[in-house]
């Protein structure tokens, strides 16, 4: 059984066989899965953070985990989707099953566009906020804010499903 690691122990030859994206090892920086198992876990931490704030809501808003989310929020955002995009998907396309994958692929992208825009739109309401904002409509924010990170969750955990080696398989919370 194949564990995760540091990904620098986890060749293409160890799980070849099973993993969708095996020929995005390649690249000399380690197993493809686990590099993209160490951005869905920053991701994964925002949307808990995000969630946290959330429940806080109407009232004891935390301003420095708003300005800490603003700040780190678009830019991993950006720097996940342009690595998946980059490296992750062309490696699922070449694991076989091309047309399906393809299609899958343009349904993930519009996805990142998506998020990439709600980010960008929650980034700015956050600094707003941790900047002594007034929150007029708590109820509004909360809704932009689980709108996101229930999405973003579903997100990760199809790119998990479908291209990460099944023999460790788990959740990334
Ligand atoms: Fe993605």
């Amino acid at each position: 059984m194949v564990t995760p690691g540091d990904g620098r122990n986890d060749s293409k030859d160890t799980c070849a066989d099973t993993c969708a994206v095996a020929a995005g090892c390649d690249f000399g920086f380690g197993a493809l899965c686990v590099r993209i198992a160490l951005l869905h876990g920053e991701k994964a931490d925002l949307c808990d953070q995000l969630e946290a704030i959330a429940d806080s809501l109407p009232n004891c808003v935390d301003r420095w985990t708003c300005l800490d989310v603003a700040e780190r929020l678009e830019a991993l955002f950006r720097l996940a989707h342009r690595f998946e995009e980059d490296v992750l998907f062309p490696a699922f396309v070449e694991g076989g099953q091309r047309a399906a994958r393809l299609a899958t692929i343009d349904r993930l992208k519009l996805e990142h566009v998506h998020d990439e825009s709600a980010a960008a739109e929650i980034a700015e309401e956050l600094q707003r906020i941790g900047n002594g904002g007034a929150i007029s409509n708590p109820e509004a924010l909360g809704f932009m804010l689980r709108a996101f990170f229930d999405t973003v969750r579903r997100h990760m955990a199809f790119e998990r499903e479908h291209m990460f080696p099944p023999e460790w398989m788990q959740p990334v919370r």
